[in-house]
C-alpha cells in the first residue's frame, strides 16, 4: 500500500502571542510562503501524494481555502479538525479512517527541512516496510526537543521528551514513518503529565520492539522548528539567502508537482496564465522553459 501523509498544523501557538491571535501559526509567513507549503512539500518530496491536513476547528476552513482539495497539484488534500491540543499522537486517532491499512508519514506543521539529495532519503523511507522510521539532527538547545541516543554501534538506545539534562545532543525532528499499527499505539497512550498524548512515547514503543529505525540528518541538513519569535526569523532569513543567491524558490508545490511528475508542462502552464505578471507567476514560467 502506498504510503499516505498528515500534515499536523493545530496547537494554539502561544510562544508566538500576538502574531498567532488571529492567524493560525503555521499560515504566518517563511519568506515568501505561507509555512504549510514547506512541509506540505517535504510530503509530496517523499513521494507522498495522499494528505489529510489537521487543524484547529476554528482554523480549518482558511487551509481549504488556501490548499484546495489539491488536484492542483495532482495530490489529494483533505482536511479534519482536532477539537484542542491533545497532543501530536492524537493524529493518529483523528486519522484512523484515512489511514486505514496504509503506511502513514507524521509531519509537523512547523518543521522545515532543507538540505541536498533530501528527496532521496524521504523516497528511501517512504518505501521502507515493517519499520518505524524518525530522523534526527544534532542540535545546540538539545532540552527543547525529543532526545534520542545511541550505542557505540548508532543503534537507538532511548528517546527522552524535552529532558532536563538531555543524554545527547540528537533531537528527534518532527517527521516520522509509521506503519498502521500506529493507530493501536496512539488509542493505548495515556496522556503524560503535560496532559499529551506524546509522540515520544509512540517511538518508545516501537523502540521496545525493535522496529524503530533513527537516520541522522547530518550537517548538510538545515532543520528548523520554527515554533518561536527567533525561530521565525532565522528560518525565514535562512530561506531568503538560499532563494536570492541561487534563484530558486524554496517549497514551491507547483514546481515539486511538476519535478515530481504528479502534474504535466500543460497543467503546470494552465496554472501560470492566470498570474503570470507575478513574480511568482514569471518563476512558474521560467520553470517551464528550463524544462
Ligand atoms: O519539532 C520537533 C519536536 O516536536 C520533537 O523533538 C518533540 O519530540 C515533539 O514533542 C515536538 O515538540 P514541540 O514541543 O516542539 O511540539 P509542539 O507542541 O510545538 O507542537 C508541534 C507542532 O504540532 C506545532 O506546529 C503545533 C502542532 N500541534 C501540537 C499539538 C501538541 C498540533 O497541531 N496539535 C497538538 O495537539
Amino acid at each position: 500500500m502506498k504510503r499516505k501523509g498528515i500534515i499536523l498544523a493545530g496547537g494554539l501557538g502561544t510562544r508566538l502571542y500576538p502574531l498567532t491571535r488571529v492567524t493560525n501559526k503555521h499560515l504566518l509567513p517563511i519568506y515568501d510562503k505561507p509555512m504549510i507549503y514547506f512541509p506540505l512539500t517535504t510530503l509530496m518530496l517523499a513521494g507522498i501524494q495522499e494528505i489529510l491536513v489537521i487543524t484547529t476547528s476554528e482554523d480549518l476552513e482558511k487551509f481549504r481555502a488556501l490548499l484546495g482539495n489539491g488536484s492542483q497539484w495532482g495530490i489529494a488534500l483533505d482536511y479534519a479538525p482536532q477539537p484542542s491540543p491533545a497532543g501530536l499522537a492524537q493524529a493518529f486517532v483523528i486519522g484512523e479512517a484515512f489511514i486505514g491499512q496504509s503506511p502513514v508519514a507524521l509531519i509537523l506543521g512547523d518543521n522545515i527541512f532543507f538540505g541536498h539529495g533530501l528527496p532521496d532519503i524521504l523516497q528511501d523511507a517512504t518505501a521502507r516496510s515493517g519499520v518505524a522510521t524518525v530522523f534526527s539532527y544534532y542540535v545546540a538547545d538539545p532540552s527543547r526537543y525529543g532526545i534520542i541516543n545511541f550505542d557505540a554501534e548508532g543503534r537507538p538506545l532511548d528517546i527522552q521528551e524535552k529532558p532536563k539534562v538531555p543524554k545527547s545532543s540528537f533531537a528527534v525532528t518532527g517527521l516520522y514513518m509509521y506503519e498502521p499499527d500506529v493507530i493501536d499505539i496512539a488509542k493505548s497512550l495515556r496522556p503524560s503529565v503535560r496532559g499529551e498524548l506524546e509522540i515520544t512515547d509512540v517511538n518508545l514503543e516501537y523502540l521496545k520492539r525493535g522496529e524503530l529505525e533513527a537516520r541522522r540528518l547530518g550537517r548538510g541538513f538545515a532543520w528548523f522548528d520554527a515554533g518561536t519569535p527567533d525561530a521565525l526569523s532565522a528560518t525565514s532569513q535562512y530561506i531568503q539567502v538560499i532563494a536570492t543567491r541561487q534563484s530558486t524558490r524554496i517549497a514551491c508545490p507547483e514546481e515539486v508537482a511538476f519535478y515530481m511528475g504528479f502534474i504535466n508542462a500543460k497543467e503546470l502552464e494552465a496554472q501560470t496564465k492566470p498570474i503570470a505578471d507575478t513574480p511568482y507567476g514569471r518563476y512558474l514560467t521560467e520553470i517551464l522553459e528550463r524544462n
